[in-house]
C-alpha cells in the first residue's frame, strides 16, 4: 500500500463537532453538516474526487453501489460497529479495504440494554403511558406490580464484546446469565458470569425470563428469533432487543404479545427502522427507543477517534486496525 499525502474524505452524516474539527484539521474532508441521509445518488456524486468514503448505519453500501465507486476510492471507513449495510463481500472483491469502530460502544450499548432489561418487568413503559393518558389516579396497593429483577433468568442472544458487558450488569442486578452462541465462550468467561450455555436456542428460550438479542445481524441471524422460536417463550418472557431489528420477527412479536404469550418487549432497533411497527407500538406493555445504544457524547465521539485512526493509519501506508473481513463480517461487536 502506498501513502497519500492529504485524502479526500467524505462523511454521509453529522458528526460529533470535535471529531469534523479534527477531521478538518487531517484530511480534504467534504462533512455532511445538514444531516440530511444522502442516498445512493448523492453519495456517489460525492465521492467522484474521494479516496475515502464514511459511511454509517442506513447508508446502502450494496454491491452495486460499491461497483459504481471510483477507482481511486480505495477505503470503507465505516462509522460504527455493525457492517450489515456493508456489502464486504463486494467491497474485498473490488480490492477495498473496510473497517469499522469496535469496542468504544460496548458500555453504553450494555448500559441502555440493562435498562430496557429493567424496564420491561418493572413495567415502565405502561407506567408511563398510563400517567400520560391520565390514568394514575394515586398509589394502590396492587397498581403496576411488576417482576422482582433479582432472581430472573437472562438469556443473551450472543455472548460477544457487548452481550458479555451485558451479563456482567445483570448479575450484578442478581439475575442468572444463560446464553447462546454458535460456540461456548471461555470457560474463564463463563465462570466470571456464572454463565450457563444453551447449544439449542429453543431449549433456552423456553427456560428464560427476559431474552436480550445481542448478535450481529447477518444472513445466519435474519430472524433468528422467529415465530416458532417466539412460541417457545413462556408467557411471563420478556424480549430486549438493542442490535438489529431484523433479527426478530416483529410481527410474530406483535402476536403474541397482543394474545399474552408473551409478557412484553423494550426494543432499541426496529425491522424496519426508522418506522416502528404500529401494533407494537400500540401495545402498553412494549417500550420503542429510537436506536439510543450508543448515543452518548462519549461512545459517538470515540467512534469517531477510532473512524479517524483507521484513516489516518490506512493514510500512512499501513493495515488499519479494525479491518473487517468478508469471513469475519458476522463477528460479534
Ligand atoms: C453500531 O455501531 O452499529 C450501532 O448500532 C450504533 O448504535
Amino acid at each position: 500500500m502506498t501513502a497519500v499525502e492529504r485524502p479526500r474524505v467524505v462523511v454521509t452524516r453529522k458528526l460529533p463537532d470535535p471529531v469534523e474539527d479534527r477531521m478538518r484539521a487531517l484530511f480534504d474532508a467534504a462533512l455532511n453538516p445538514d444531516d440530511v441521509a444522502m442516498g445512493r445518488d448523492a453519495i456517489l456524486a460525492a465521492c467522484a474526487d474521494a479516496d475515502v468514503l464514511v459511511p454509517t448505519l442506513g447508508d446502502p453500501i450494496d454491491a452495486a453501489l460499491i461497483a459504481a465507486l471510483p477507482e481511486r476510492l480505495k477505503l470503507i471507513a465505516n462509522f460504527g460497529a455493525g457492517v450489515d449495510h456493508i456489502d464486504v463481500a463486494a467491497a474485498h472483491d473490488k480490492g477495498l479495504i473496510v473497517t469499522n469502530t469496535p469496542g468504544v460502544l460496548t458500555e453504553d450499548t450494555a448500559d441502555m440494554t440493562m435498562l430496557l432489561i429493567l424496564a420491561a418487568p418493572r413495567r415502565l413503559a405502561e407506567g408511563i403511558k398510563a400517567l400520560e393518558a391520565g390514568r394514575f389516579t394515586g398509589w394502590s396497593p396492587t397498581w403496576m406490580m411488576g417482576r422482582r429483577i433479582a432472581g430472573l433468568s437472562l438469556g443473551v442472544l450472543g455472548l460477544g464484546r457487548i452481550g458479555q458487558a451485558v451479563a456482567r450488569r445483570a448479575r450484578a442486578f442478581g439475575m442468572t446469565i444463560h446464553y447462546h452462541n454458535r460456540a461456548p465462550v471461555s470457560p474463564a468467561i463463563e465462570d466470571e458470569l456464572a454463565a450457563t450455555y444453551w447449544e439449542s436456542l429453543g431449549q433456552m428460550l423456553a427456560h428464560v425470563d427476559v431474552v436480550s438479542v445481542n448478535c450481529p445481524k447477518t444472513p445466519a441471524t435474519y430472524h433468528l428469533l422467529s415465530r416458532r422460536r417466539l412460541e417457545l417463550l413462556r408467557p411471563h418472557a420478556f424480549v430486549v432487543n438493542t442490535s438489529r431489528g431484523e433479527i426478530i420477527d416483529e410481527d410474530a412479536l406483535a402476536d403474541l404479545i397482543e394474545s399474552g404469550r408473551v409478557a412484553g418487549a423494550a426494543l432499541d432497533v426496529f425491522e424496519h427502522e426508522p418506522e416502528p411497527n404500529p401494533r407494537l407500538a400500540a401495545l402498553p406493555n412494549v417500550l420503542l427507543a429510537p436506536h439510543m445504544g450508543s448515543s452518548t457524547l462519549e461512545s459517538r465521539t470515540e467512534m469517531g477517534e477510532k473512524t479517524i485512526i483507521n484513516i489516518r493509519v490506512w493514510q500512512d501506508g499501513e493495515r488499519p486496525p479494525d479491518r473487517v473481513f468478508p469471513d469475519r463480517a458476522d463477528a460479534e461487536t
